[in-house]
């Protein structure tokens, strides 16, 4: 996934700044964690609760007990399930707003090694070299970026909503934009974390753990 930094020989760690910083390992597991904590929140509302699919099923069930309630009245209770996971889904959205500033707060903090023009010019440098994976790797860091845009698009558009009712006229495309850009987020996710974990099991043992302990120390601050 990126140039190989980490050989399999057992590495003896050091203090001191590493190539991936601590500010950016924060990032990355609170960051992760949430995106994927946001996801369940649609899978809930949209595929296992299905809370759209409540009231009529509500109403067939109260029907054969002999009460007779429509399914419009009860949409009104249906949508007290339905809150409770917005609820979630928008305090969780403004923590990974908040992330998302101090990402690029971190992004000034880092030096060296650590930066990631350094780290795009250093397999920019791979590649001029023709070393193979290298022409991949510079992929993998476009995704990353790539991913960067679309997280934005997903908080501008999600703060949008969450007060969208000073902004109206912008509601619609906002939720339109908010959906489209769910399943790029979740394209990205599956391809990177196969493709993490294929890049550990083969050319590069110990990525995962770079982005835990921030593996061999940085260069150049
Ligand atoms: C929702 C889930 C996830 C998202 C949104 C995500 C996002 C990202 C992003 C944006 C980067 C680039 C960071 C940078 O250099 O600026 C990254 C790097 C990385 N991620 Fe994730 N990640 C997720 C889950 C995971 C998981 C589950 C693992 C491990 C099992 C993982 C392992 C890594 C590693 C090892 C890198 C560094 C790769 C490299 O240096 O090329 N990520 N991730
Ligand atoms: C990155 C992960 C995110 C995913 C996968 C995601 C996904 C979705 C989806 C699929 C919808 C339904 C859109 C529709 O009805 O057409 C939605 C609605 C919404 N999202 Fe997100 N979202 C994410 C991040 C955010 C963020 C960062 C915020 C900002 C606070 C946010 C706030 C909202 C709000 C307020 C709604 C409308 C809720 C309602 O209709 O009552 N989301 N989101």
């Amino acid at each position: 996934m990126s140039a190989p930094s980490s050989a399999s020989a057992p590495r003896t760690l050091t203090s001191g700044p590493k190539r991936n910083s601590l500010g950016l390992r924060i990032w990355h597991w609170a960051n992760s964690g949430l995106v994927l904590a946001q996801l369940i929140t649609i899978l809930f509302l949209f595929v296992i609760v299905k809370v759209k699919t409540l009231a009529p099923e509500f109403s067939r069930v109260l029907a054969e007990k002999g009460v007779t309630m429509p399914a419009a009245e009860l949409r009104g209770l249906t949508r007290i399930v339905a809150h409770r996971i917005w609820d979630w889904h928008i305090w969780i959205g403004i923590t990974i707003s908040c992330l998302l500033a101090y990402r690029v707060i971190v992004s000034f903090l880092q030096r060296g090694s650590q930066r990631t023009d350094a780290k795009l010019a250093a397999i920019r440098a791979r590649a001029a070299r023709g070393e193979s994976g290298a022409t991949k790797a510079l992929w993998v860091r476009y995704s990353y970026r790539a991913f960067y845009v679309v997280l934005a698009v997903m908080v501008v558009t999600g703060v949008l909503l969450v007060f969208e009712d000073n902004f109206r006229s912008l509601e619609h495309l906002a939720k339109e934009i908010h959906e489209v850009s769910m399943y790029i987020v979740l394209a990205f996710v599956v391809a990177h974390i196969v493709g993490v974990f294929r890049s550990e099991v083969t050319e590069e043992p110990g990525l995962i753990s770079d982005m835990i302990n921030g593996g061999e120390p940085a260069e150049g601050i």
